[in-house]
């Protein structure tokens, strides 16, 4: 399985993973649950409204920790704003939840996708394993 895949069902098994921000010089960080591979890139979604738009905007480095079945992960990248309404159909078909508050025609659903990403795999008992892409 490609790294970018492995990543992607990770955050899928672990259903919920934080979502590290920053504003000005301090950390923010919330539960997240979207998760895309499209088009050989990891996408997450949000609302442009939300104070996470606007922090990804100002900084776009960002780190999301994970944790199921022993094992954590964090990612760490920086996230680009993508445009394209195929994505967010794609992403509102993967996560039908969501279509209770966004569509891919709104002015609000946002999508975005991991550039010079880092995810490093670790538990208690393996070495650490870090893939990119
Ligand atoms: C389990 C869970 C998953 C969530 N997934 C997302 C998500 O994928 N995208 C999103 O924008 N908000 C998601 N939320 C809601 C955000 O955590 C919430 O809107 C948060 O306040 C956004 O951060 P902000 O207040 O810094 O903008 C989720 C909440 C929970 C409890």
């Amino acid at each position: 399985m490609e790294a970018i895949e492995r990543v992607c069902q990770f955050l899928e098994e672990a259903q919920t993973y934080y979502l590290a921000t920053v504003e000005g010089d301090q950390p923010r960080v919330r539960p997240f649950g979207t998760a895309l591979v499209y088009g050989g890139r990891l996408y997450i979604q949000t609302g442009k409204v939300k104070d996470v738009s606007r922090q990804i905007a100002a900084n776009p480095k960002v780190e999301i920790c994970a944790f199921h079945g022993g094992k954590w992960l964090r990612l760490a990248g920086e996230l680009v704003n993508d445009d394209s309404r195929d994505v967010k159909v794609a992403m509102l078909e993967k996560m039908p939840s969501l279509k209770a508050m966004y569509s891919a025609d709104d002015d609000n659903t946002q999508v975005l996708y991991f550039r010079n990403a880092t995810a490093t795999f670790s538990s208690f008992t393996e070495a650490p394993e870090t893939v990119t892409f």
